[in-house]
């Protein structure tokens, strides 16, 4: 296996931003929404895009519970729903679609296997690891995901990352993407389950009720969004990105801490809340499924596009 080194990674970039903020002021996040954003540009670097039918592998690392599998299977399975029962915008699959805009055709997703690992490479991996991990069942146009359990420490994660997505090659020189996205529900919720548990820094604006009941899963959630419409759109390093190879933003990570409309930095914006539950969310899914995603970079208009 020749592998590449590089990793897509969910930076905190709006922490980043935060720390730059004199931290005296209280005013400034909400200064910061008069101030005219600079506008985003993905370059398309025209390299090949996952498009058509793409199969995700879901890599369960340690314990999961049957509850929070299902929410994390629901959540893949309602990006391309299939028949009846697909739920009405603002969804799972609305939000997907924005990617369509990227590829030109859709990226239409499938749930394939899943595989439950009991720690067979211990409680503390690296890179190395994942790559080893996802490596495994690859395959042409799928996706292996690898998701490790609330007790498992992952290289830089909490540190820089939540989750991260890449590629490697195989034996024939086929290219293969995987990706990774840790439960931070014991590490880093702060960080990594935001907003459904205070920030570490900035503004404490109040945290909102997880959409599943699981802060770590529903967090886990936002992660996988995150890295898989960064791994259709640029699944090899050289599909749509700005910035640097080595810490690009893409698709989501362009749109870091907006999930509804009127967000500014420690604020995730105006979203919807389930009457029964005060559980707040912008995409209703399959199953009566409910979850918040984040806003997703339109390439027709330039804009971070949050679904409500
Ligand atoms: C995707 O799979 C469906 C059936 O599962 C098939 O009808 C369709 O032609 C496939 N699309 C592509 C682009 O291969
Ligand atoms: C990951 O850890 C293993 C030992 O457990 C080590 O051999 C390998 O070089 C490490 N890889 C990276 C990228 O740090």
């Amino acid at each position: 296996m020749v592998t590449n080194i590089r990793f897509c990674t969910i930076m905190f970039s709006f922490f980043v931003l935060l720390a730059i903020l004199p931290s005296s002021s209280c005013s400034i996040p909400r200064k910061l929404a008069l101030v005219k954003p600079i506008p985003i540009v993905l370059k398309n670097h025209k390299g090949e895009l996952l498009k058509g039918n793409v199969t995700v592998n879901i890599l369960w690392y340690g314990n999961f519970t049957p509850s929070q599998r299902a929410i994390v299977v629901d959540f893949l399975k309602s990006l391309s729903p299939k028949g009846r029962g697909s739920p009405p915008p603002p969804s799972v699959a609305s939000w997907w679609s924005t990617t369509q805009k990227y590829l030109g055709s859709p990226s239409t997703i499938t749930v394939g296997k899943q595989i439950l690992l009991n720690y067979p490479l211990g409680k503390s991996l690296n890179d190395s690891h994942i790559e080893a991990l996802t490596s495994k069942f690859s395959q042409v146009n799928t996706v292996n995901v690898l998701l490790t359990a609330s007790d498992v420490a992952v290289e830089d994660f909490c540190m820089s990352r939540c989750g991260t997505h890449g590629w490697t090659r195989g034996k024939r020189g086929k290219k293969y993407a995987y990706a990774w996205v840790g439960n931070p529900a014991n590490q880093c919720p702060g960080e990594c389950a935001w907003p459904f548990h205070q920030p570490i820094v900035g503004p404490q604006t109040p945290p909102l009720v997880a959409p599943n009941g699981d802060v770590g899963i529903d967090g886990s959630v936002i992660s996988l969004a995150t890295v898989l419409a960064g791994t259709v759109t640029n699944p090899f390093d050289n599909g749509y990105f700005q910035g640097p190879k080595i810490a690009p933003l893409e698709a989501v990570t362009a749109c870091t801490g907006i999930f509804g409309s009127g967000a500014f930095p420690g604020y995730p914006g105006t979203v919807l809340v389930d009457k029964t539950s005060g559980a707040s969310y912008n995409a209703r899914g399959l199953n009566g499924r409910e979850y918040l995603l984040p806003a997703m970079w339109d390439p027709k208009t330039s804009l971070c596009k949050p679904l409500v």
